[in-house]
Protein backbone atom coordinates (compact mmCIF):
# COMPACT_ATOMS: atom_id res chain seq x y z
CA UNK A 1 0.00 0.00 0.00
CA UNK A 2 1.24 3.78 -0.90
CA UNK A 3 1.48 5.76 2.26
CA UNK A 4 -0.01 8.74 2.17
CA UNK A 5 2.64 11.72 3.14
CA UNK A 6 0.39 13.38 5.59
CA UNK A 7 1.95 13.05 9.14
CA UNK A 8 -0.49 11.79 12.10
CA UNK A 9 1.28 12.18 15.74
CA UNK A 10 0.09 11.36 19.31
CA UNK A 11 1.40 11.05 21.89
CA UNK A 12 0.27 9.52 25.82
CA UNK A 13 1.94 10.84 29.54
CA UNK A 14 3.68 7.46 31.02
CA UNK A 15 1.35 8.43 33.95
CA UNK A 16 -1.29 5.52 35.05
CA UNK A 17 -1.95 2.29 33.38
CA UNK A 18 -3.43 2.11 29.90
CA UNK A 19 -7.22 1.37 30.33
CA UNK A 20 -10.11 0.46 28.24
CA UNK A 21 -10.66 3.58 27.16
CA UNK A 22 -7.06 4.02 26.44
CA UNK A 23 -7.81 0.75 23.66
CA UNK A 24 -10.60 1.67 22.12
CA UNK A 25 -10.53 5.56 21.85
CA UNK A 26 -7.22 5.62 20.33
CA UNK A 27 -4.84 2.82 20.21
CA UNK A 28 -7.20 0.87 18.41
CA UNK A 29 -7.41 3.73 15.65
CA UNK A 30 -2.93 4.59 15.94
CA UNK A 31 -3.13 0.34 14.93
CA UNK A 32 -5.42 1.50 11.73
CA UNK A 33 -3.86 4.88 10.89
CA UNK A 34 -0.33 3.41 10.75
CA UNK A 35 -1.28 1.73 7.55
CA UNK A 36 -2.78 4.67 5.59
CA UNK A 37 -0.77 7.83 7.22
CA UNK A 38 2.67 8.61 8.03
CA UNK A 39 2.48 8.06 11.57
CA UNK A 40 4.70 9.14 14.96
CA UNK A 41 3.49 7.54 18.46
CA UNK A 42 5.63 9.08 21.41
CA UNK A 43 5.28 8.95 24.82
CA UNK A 44 5.37 11.86 26.90
CA UNK A 45 7.74 11.46 29.59
CA UNK A 46 8.81 15.13 29.82
CA UNK A 47 5.26 16.09 30.28
CA UNK A 48 4.92 13.82 33.21
CA UNK A 49 7.53 15.91 34.95
CA UNK A 50 5.08 18.76 35.19
CA UNK A 51 2.77 17.00 37.70
CA UNK A 52 5.14 13.42 38.99
CA UNK A 53 8.53 15.54 39.80
CA UNK A 54 9.50 12.00 41.18
CA UNK A 55 11.50 10.02 38.25
CA UNK A 56 11.66 7.04 40.25
CA UNK A 57 9.10 5.07 38.45
CA UNK A 58 9.11 6.94 35.39
CA UNK A 59 11.42 4.17 33.24
CA UNK A 60 9.54 1.23 34.07
CA UNK A 61 6.25 3.25 33.16
CA UNK A 62 7.48 4.66 29.75
CA UNK A 63 8.70 0.73 28.87
CA UNK A 64 5.36 -0.48 30.22
CA UNK A 65 3.65 1.89 27.81
CA UNK A 66 5.54 1.31 25.03
CA UNK A 67 4.92 -2.51 25.62
CA UNK A 68 1.46 -1.93 25.62
CA UNK A 69 1.50 -0.33 22.43
CA UNK A 70 3.16 -2.60 20.88
CA UNK A 71 0.76 -5.81 21.76
CA UNK A 72 -2.00 -3.34 20.79
CA UNK A 73 -0.79 -3.96 17.22
CA UNK A 74 1.48 -0.99 16.77
CA UNK A 75 4.37 -1.94 14.60
CA UNK A 76 7.53 -0.25 14.37
CA UNK A 77 8.23 -0.95 10.79
CA UNK A 78 5.20 0.75 10.01
CA UNK A 79 4.76 3.54 12.43
CA UNK A 80 7.87 5.73 14.60
CA UNK A 81 7.74 4.95 18.05
CA UNK A 82 9.82 6.99 20.43
CA UNK A 83 10.08 8.47 23.82
CA UNK A 84 9.64 12.57 24.14
CA UNK A 85 13.11 12.94 26.00
CA UNK A 86 14.88 10.93 23.03
CA UNK A 87 13.94 13.92 20.95
CA UNK A 88 15.95 17.20 21.92
CA UNK A 89 14.94 18.90 18.91
CA UNK A 90 11.33 19.03 20.83
CA UNK A 91 12.80 20.88 23.55
CA UNK A 92 14.98 23.38 21.76
CA UNK A 93 11.48 24.06 19.82
CA UNK A 94 9.68 24.36 22.59
CA UNK A 95 12.20 27.06 24.12
CA UNK A 96 11.70 29.20 20.90
CA UNK A 97 7.77 28.60 20.86
CA UNK A 98 7.88 29.88 24.63
CA UNK A 99 9.02 33.53 23.44
CA UNK A 100 5.45 33.20 21.32
CA UNK A 101 3.02 32.50 24.19
CA UNK A 102 2.03 34.69 26.33
CA UNK A 103 1.28 34.02 29.64
CA UNK A 104 -2.50 35.29 29.74
CA UNK A 105 -3.48 32.94 27.62
CA UNK A 106 -1.16 29.85 29.31
CA UNK A 107 -2.96 31.13 32.53
CA UNK A 108 -6.63 30.68 30.90
CA UNK A 109 -6.01 26.92 29.64
CA UNK A 110 -8.45 24.40 31.39
CA UNK A 111 -6.09 22.02 32.17
CA UNK A 112 -3.68 24.36 33.66
CA UNK A 113 -6.46 26.07 36.47
CA UNK A 114 -7.22 22.51 37.19
CA UNK A 115 -4.00 21.38 37.62
CA UNK A 116 -3.66 24.60 39.74
CA UNK A 117 -6.43 23.25 42.37
CA UNK A 118 -4.91 19.93 42.21
CA UNK A 119 -1.28 20.60 42.74
CA UNK A 120 -1.26 24.33 44.81
CA UNK A 121 1.78 23.65 46.42
CA UNK A 122 3.64 22.74 42.28
CA UNK A 123 2.63 25.40 40.34
CA UNK A 124 6.04 25.21 38.48
CA UNK A 125 6.82 27.02 34.85
CA UNK A 126 6.53 24.07 32.98
CA UNK A 127 3.07 23.37 34.04
CA UNK A 128 1.95 27.09 32.76
CA UNK A 129 4.00 25.80 29.49
CA UNK A 130 2.81 22.35 29.08
CA UNK A 131 0.59 23.60 26.16
CA UNK A 132 4.04 25.23 24.51
CA UNK A 133 5.71 22.02 24.97
CA UNK A 134 2.35 19.75 23.70
CA UNK A 135 2.74 22.34 20.14
CA UNK A 136 6.23 21.58 20.21
CA UNK A 137 5.88 17.84 19.80
CA UNK A 138 3.12 18.54 17.06
CA UNK A 139 5.48 20.92 15.12
CA UNK A 140 8.45 19.30 15.47
CA UNK A 141 7.06 16.80 12.95
CA UNK A 142 4.98 19.46 10.84
CA UNK A 143 1.98 17.18 11.48
CA UNK A 144 -1.19 17.44 9.82
CA UNK A 145 -3.63 15.16 12.08
CA UNK A 146 -3.46 14.58 15.92
CA UNK A 147 -5.90 11.90 17.28
CA UNK A 148 -6.70 13.13 20.42
CA UNK A 149 -9.95 13.30 22.70
CA UNK A 150 -11.77 16.14 23.43
CA UNK A 151 -9.93 16.96 26.15
CA UNK A 152 -6.79 17.91 24.20
CA UNK A 153 -8.79 20.68 21.85
CA UNK A 154 -8.00 23.80 23.40
CA UNK A 155 -4.04 22.60 23.41
CA UNK A 156 -4.61 21.59 19.85
CA UNK A 157 -6.16 25.26 18.93
CA UNK A 158 -3.07 26.81 20.92
CA UNK A 159 -0.34 25.03 19.03
CA UNK A 160 -2.16 26.53 16.14
CA UNK A 161 -1.64 29.82 17.52
CA UNK A 162 1.63 29.32 18.23
CA UNK A 163 2.23 27.67 14.62
CA UNK A 164 0.77 30.68 12.83
CA UNK A 165 2.59 33.26 15.18
CA UNK A 166 5.77 31.31 14.09
CA UNK A 167 4.84 31.83 10.30
CA UNK A 168 3.83 35.45 10.62
CA UNK A 169 6.42 36.50 12.62
CA UNK A 170 9.48 34.77 10.78
CA UNK A 171 8.17 33.36 8.08
CA UNK A 172 6.52 30.15 6.79
CA UNK A 173 7.26 26.59 8.99
CA UNK A 174 4.17 24.96 10.28
CA UNK A 175 0.75 23.72 8.79
CA UNK A 176 -1.92 23.48 10.74
CA UNK A 177 -2.98 20.91 12.50
CA UNK A 178 -6.11 19.33 13.20
CA UNK A 179 -7.95 16.80 15.51
CA UNK A 180 -8.17 13.56 13.90
CA UNK A 181 -10.24 10.60 14.37
CA UNK A 182 -11.87 7.61 12.44
CA UNK A 183 -15.98 8.99 12.17
CA UNK A 184 -17.07 11.72 13.60
CA UNK A 185 -17.93 10.23 17.35
CA UNK A 186 -15.11 9.15 19.40
CA UNK A 187 -16.24 5.90 20.41
CA UNK A 188 -17.12 5.96 24.09
CA UNK A 189 -16.64 3.61 26.56
CA UNK A 190 -18.58 3.74 30.00
CA UNK A 191 -17.74 3.53 33.18
CA UNK A 192 -18.64 0.72 35.36
CA UNK A 193 -20.14 2.94 37.77
CA UNK A 194 -22.71 4.81 35.47
CA UNK A 195 -21.18 7.51 35.63
CA UNK A 196 -19.60 8.76 32.82
CA UNK A 197 -16.86 7.47 30.47
CA UNK A 198 -13.83 5.31 31.44
CA UNK A 199 -11.29 7.11 30.81
CA UNK A 200 -12.14 9.73 32.76
CA UNK A 201 -13.09 7.77 35.70
CA UNK A 202 -11.62 8.45 38.65
CA UNK A 203 -12.77 5.42 40.56
CA UNK A 204 -10.74 2.38 39.54
CA UNK A 205 -13.16 -0.70 40.17
CA UNK A 206 -15.03 0.98 37.59
CA UNK A 207 -12.40 0.81 35.42
CA UNK A 208 -10.79 -1.95 33.26
CA UNK A 209 -7.20 -1.53 33.18
CA UNK A 210 -5.64 -3.54 29.71
CA UNK A 211 -3.24 -5.23 32.97
CA UNK A 212 -5.65 -6.36 35.27
CA UNK A 213 -5.37 -10.14 35.53
CA UNK A 214 -8.36 -12.18 34.21
CA UNK A 215 -10.23 -12.43 38.34
CA UNK A 216 -10.16 -8.42 38.70
CA UNK A 217 -11.85 -7.79 35.24
CA UNK A 218 -14.51 -10.75 36.47
CA UNK A 219 -14.80 -9.07 39.39
CA UNK A 220 -14.89 -5.61 38.17
CA UNK A 221 -17.81 -6.58 35.55
CA UNK A 222 -19.60 -8.42 38.12
CA UNK A 223 -20.16 -5.31 40.56
CA UNK A 224 -21.68 -3.43 37.66
CA UNK A 225 -24.98 -1.83 39.05
CA UNK A 226 -27.81 -3.33 37.48
CA UNK A 227 -31.59 -4.06 38.72
CA UNK A 228 -34.52 -6.31 38.71
CA UNK A 229 -34.95 -6.15 35.18
CA UNK A 230 -37.34 -4.60 33.23
CA UNK A 231 -41.59 -5.27 33.90
CA UNK A 232 -42.43 -4.01 30.38
CA UNK A 233 -42.10 -5.28 27.02
CA UNK A 234 -39.61 -3.40 24.78
CA UNK A 235 -38.87 -0.49 27.94
CA UNK A 236 -36.13 2.09 27.56
CA UNK A 237 -32.74 0.75 28.99
CA UNK A 238 -31.55 2.86 32.16
CA UNK A 239 -28.38 4.95 31.64
CA UNK A 240 -26.08 1.89 33.73
CA UNK A 241 -27.90 -0.91 31.40
CA UNK A 242 -26.84 0.97 28.45
CA UNK A 243 -23.57 1.08 29.70
CA UNK A 244 -23.16 -2.50 30.08
CA UNK A 245 -24.59 -3.18 26.24
CA UNK A 246 -22.57 -0.62 25.10
CA UNK A 247 -18.62 -2.47 26.60
CA UNK A 248 -20.72 -5.72 25.62
CA UNK A 249 -20.70 -4.33 21.89
CA UNK A 250 -17.09 -3.53 22.04
CA UNK A 251 -16.09 -7.27 22.65
CA UNK A 252 -18.76 -10.02 22.22
CA UNK A 253 -20.00 -11.44 19.36
CA UNK A 254 -23.17 -9.61 17.33
CA UNK A 255 -25.24 -12.71 17.97
CA UNK A 256 -24.54 -12.90 21.70
CA UNK A 257 -25.46 -9.05 21.89
CA UNK A 258 -28.87 -9.97 19.88
CA UNK A 259 -29.74 -12.75 22.20
CA UNK A 260 -29.45 -10.37 25.33
CA UNK A 261 -31.64 -7.67 23.59
CA UNK A 262 -34.11 -9.85 22.93
CA UNK A 263 -34.12 -10.61 26.30
CA UNK A 264 -34.51 -7.74 27.41
CA UNK A 265 -37.35 -6.78 25.18
CA UNK A 266 -39.47 -9.66 26.71
CA UNK A 267 -37.99 -9.01 30.10
CA UNK A 268 -36.42 -12.80 30.18
CA UNK A 269 -33.15 -11.16 30.68
CA UNK A 270 -30.90 -11.96 33.54
CA UNK A 271 -28.26 -9.38 34.51
CA UNK A 272 -26.47 -12.07 36.33
CA UNK A 273 -25.75 -13.89 32.87
CA UNK A 274 -25.09 -11.23 31.06
CA UNK A 275 -22.82 -9.73 32.98
CA UNK A 276 -20.69 -13.10 33.25
CA UNK A 277 -21.34 -13.60 29.63
CA UNK A 278 -19.75 -10.08 28.94
CA UNK A 279 -17.10 -10.66 31.78
CA UNK A 280 -15.69 -14.12 30.10
CA UNK A 281 -15.88 -12.21 26.72
CA UNK A 282 -13.98 -9.23 27.96
CA UNK A 283 -11.41 -11.48 30.03
CA UNK A 284 -11.05 -12.97 26.19
CA UNK A 285 -10.27 -10.16 24.48
CA UNK A 286 -7.87 -8.53 27.64
CA UNK A 287 -5.97 -11.46 28.43
CA UNK A 288 -3.53 -12.23 24.83
CA UNK A 289 -3.00 -8.14 25.10
CA UNK A 290 -1.81 -8.44 28.36
CA UNK A 291 0.10 -11.46 28.01
CA UNK A 292 1.87 -10.08 24.72
CA UNK A 293 2.76 -6.79 26.50
CA UNK A 294 4.22 -8.67 29.44
CA UNK A 295 6.26 -11.06 27.12
CA UNK A 296 7.66 -7.86 25.23
CA UNK A 297 8.07 -6.03 28.07
CA UNK A 298 10.36 -8.98 29.70
CA UNK A 299 12.52 -8.54 26.46
CA UNK A 300 13.97 -5.23 27.45
CA UNK A 301 17.10 -5.40 25.32
CA UNK A 302 14.51 -5.75 21.90
CA UNK A 303 12.68 -2.59 23.76
CA UNK A 304 15.26 -0.45 23.87
CA UNK A 305 16.46 -1.25 20.20
CA UNK A 306 12.92 -0.19 19.35
CA UNK A 307 12.71 2.57 20.89
CA UNK A 308 16.67 3.74 20.09
CA UNK A 309 15.54 3.02 16.28
CA UNK A 310 12.09 5.16 16.93
CA UNK A 311 14.25 8.04 18.07
CA UNK A 312 16.81 8.12 15.39
CA UNK A 313 14.07 8.25 12.84
CA UNK A 314 12.44 10.40 14.62
CA UNK A 315 15.36 12.68 14.76
CA UNK A 316 15.76 12.54 10.87
CA UNK A 317 12.42 14.56 10.69
CA UNK A 318 12.22 16.32 13.74
CA UNK A 319 16.17 18.19 12.25
CA UNK A 320 14.49 18.96 8.87
CA UNK A 321 11.88 21.26 10.95
CA UNK A 322 14.86 22.80 13.01
CA UNK A 323 16.90 23.44 9.88
CA UNK A 324 13.76 25.29 8.62
CA UNK A 325 12.95 27.21 11.79
CA UNK A 326 16.83 27.77 12.41
CA UNK A 327 16.87 29.96 9.04
CA UNK A 328 13.62 31.38 9.22
CA UNK A 329 14.50 32.86 12.63
CA UNK A 330 17.84 33.98 11.75
CA UNK A 331 19.69 32.11 13.93
CA UNK A 332 22.92 30.78 11.62
CA UNK A 333 25.83 32.61 12.17
CA UNK A 334 28.59 30.66 10.02
N1 LIG B 1 -1.37 16.24 26.54
C1 LIG B 1 -1.65 14.93 26.03
C2 LIG B 1 -2.53 14.19 27.05
O1 LIG B 1 -2.49 14.48 28.21
C3 LIG B 1 -0.40 14.14 25.78
C4 LIG B 1 0.42 14.78 24.70
C5 LIG B 1 1.62 15.40 24.85
C6 LIG B 1 0.09 14.85 23.32
N2 LIG B 1 2.06 15.87 23.66
C7 LIG B 1 1.16 15.54 22.71
C8 LIG B 1 -1.00 14.40 22.55
C9 LIG B 1 1.13 15.80 21.34
C10 LIG B 1 -1.01 14.65 21.19
C11 LIG B 1 0.05 15.37 20.59
O2 LIG B 1 -3.21 13.28 26.67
Amino acid sequence: MNKKSDIVLSGVRPTGTLHLGNYFGALRNYVKMQEEYNCYFFIADLHSLTTHPDTKELKEHVLSVTAYYLAAGLDPDKSVLYCQSDLPQTTELYLYLNMLAYKGELEKTTTFKDKVKLQPENVNAGLLTYPVLMAADILIHRAKYVPVGKDQEQHLEMTRTFGNRFNHRYGEVFPEPKAFNYGNELLKVPSLDGAGKMSKSENQYATIYLSDDDDSIRKKIMKAKTDSGPTEPNSVKPDYIVNIFDLMRLVSAPAVIEKYEAAFNACTIRYGDLKKQLAEDMVNFISPIRQKAKDIRDNESALNIILKVGAQKAAENAQKTMQLVRSAMGLKYF
